[in-house]
C-alpha cells in the first residue's frame, strides 16, 4: 500500500497503470476511518484493479469552523486500518490543503432543490465545498467508479448531480449504512462524544425504526412530533431537523400515499457535536 502525498507523484503512478487499462476505484474520505469508510474501500477491492481511498479533510465543505479544528485526525491509525483491507491492491492518497487547492477557488455549483433542503438549508456551502473537492479528486484520478455511503445519503444525490453538471466523472456506488451494535450509525464524529452522549445516541436510530414502522399508519406530522418527542426524551439530545422525504428528489414529504421510495432523514445536536442518520420507511 503507497502513500501518495501530491497530485503530481500520485498521477504519474496512475498513467502508468491506465496503459494497461485495468479498473480504478476510488473511495474518498476525511479520515478518522472506521468500519463504514471499511466496507466502501472493501467493495472497491472487489469491484476494481486498484483502488484509491483518499484521506482529506476539506477546509472548505466545514460551515462551522469550531467543527473543522476538532475533527479528528490521525493518518498513522488510518493507515493501520487500510493496511490489511488494501494490500497491494491499493493506494492511499493524503494530500496537503495546499496541495488540493494551491490557487483560489471560486466555483459556484446550482445542484438545484435537492442541495437546498436538509444539510443544504442547515450548512450553507458545504455542499459546494463538498462538490468542488469530489471534482478535483475526479479529476485528478479519473477512476471508473467512486464510492460513497448511503450515511450522507443527500450528498450521494449532491454527486450523482454533480457529475451532470460537470459532464465528466466515474459511476457512482452507494454503499448502505453500517453501524454499532447498539443501532448507531459509524461516524468519525463520534469519538467526539461525551460518555452520557455516546449512550443516548442510540435513540436516533431507534426513531428511525419507529417512523419506519409508525409510516402509512399515522400523520406524517404526528408521526414527526413523536419522533422528536422520542429524541427529547434523553433530554441532552437536540434535534435539527426530522425530515420525510422522497428518495430522489429529496423533497419533503407530507403524506403517507406517495409513489415513490421515501426515507426519514435526522439530523441531531450532542452538545456540539452533530449527528445525522437516515432509514428507508417506504
Ligand atoms: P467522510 O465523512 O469521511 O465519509 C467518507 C465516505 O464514507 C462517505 O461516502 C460517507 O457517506 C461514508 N460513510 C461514513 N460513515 C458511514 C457509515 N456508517 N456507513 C457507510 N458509509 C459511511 O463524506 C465525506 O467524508 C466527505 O464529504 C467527502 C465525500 C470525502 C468529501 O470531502
Amino acid at each position: 500500500m503507497i502513500v501518495f502525498k501530491t497530485c503530481d507523484s500520485l498521477r504519474d503512478y496512475l498513467s502508468t497503470f491506465r496503459e494497461e487499462s485495468q479498473s480504478l476505484g476510488l473511495v474518498p474520505t476525511m479520515g478518522a476511518l472506521h468500519e463504514g469508510h471499511l466496507s466502501l474501500s472493501k467493495l472497491s477491492v472487489r469491484q476494481n484493479n486498484l483502488t484509491i481511498v483518499s484521506v482529506f479533510v476539506n477546509p472548505i465543505q466545514f460551515n462551522n469552523p469550531a467543527d473543522l479544528e476538532k475533527y479528528p485526525r490521525d493518518l498513522e491509525a488510518d493507515l493501520d486500518l487500510l493496511e490489511p483491507v488494501l494490500g497491494f491492491r491499493g493506494i492511499v492518497f493524503a494530500p496537503s490543503v495546499e496541495e488540493m487547492y494551491p490557487k483560489q477557488i471560486d466555483t459556484q455549483y446550482d445542484f438545484g432543490p435537492l442541495a437546498e433542503v436538509m444539510e443544504g438549508a442547515f450548512r450553507p456551502g458545504h455542499f459546494n465545498g463538498v462538490g468542488i473537492v469530489v471534482n478535483r479528486l475526479f479529476r485528478i484520478i479519473e477512476p471508473d467508479r467512486a464510492y460513497f455511503g448511503e450515511k450522507d445519503f443527500q450528498q450521494l444525490a449532491v454527486i450523482r448531480k454533480l457529475v451532470e453538471l460537470e459532464k465528466f466523472g466515474p459511476e457512482i456506488i452507494p454503499c448502505p449504512i453500517i453501524r454499532e451494535a447498539d443501532g448507531l450509525a459509524m461516524s468519525s464524529r463520534n469519538q467526539r462524544l461525551s460518555a452520557e452522549h455516546r449512550a443516548a445516541a442510540p435513540v436516533i436510530f431507534q426513531a428511525l425504526s419507529e417512523a419506519a414502522r409508525l409510516y402509512g399508519r399515522s400523520d406524517i406530522t404526528d408521526l414527526k412530533r413523536q419522533i422528536i418527542a422520542m429524541i427529547h426524551a434523553t433530554k441532552i439530545l437536540k434535534v435539527e431537523y426530522v425530515e420525510f422525504a422522497d428518495e430522489e428528489t429529496l423533497m419533503p414529504v407530507y403524506k403517507t400515499s406517495w409513489p415513490n421510495p421515501v426515507r426519514c432523514f435526522i439530523a441531531v445536536y450532542a452538545d456540539e457535536v452533530r449527528l445525522i442518520d437516515n432509514l428507508r420507511v417506504s
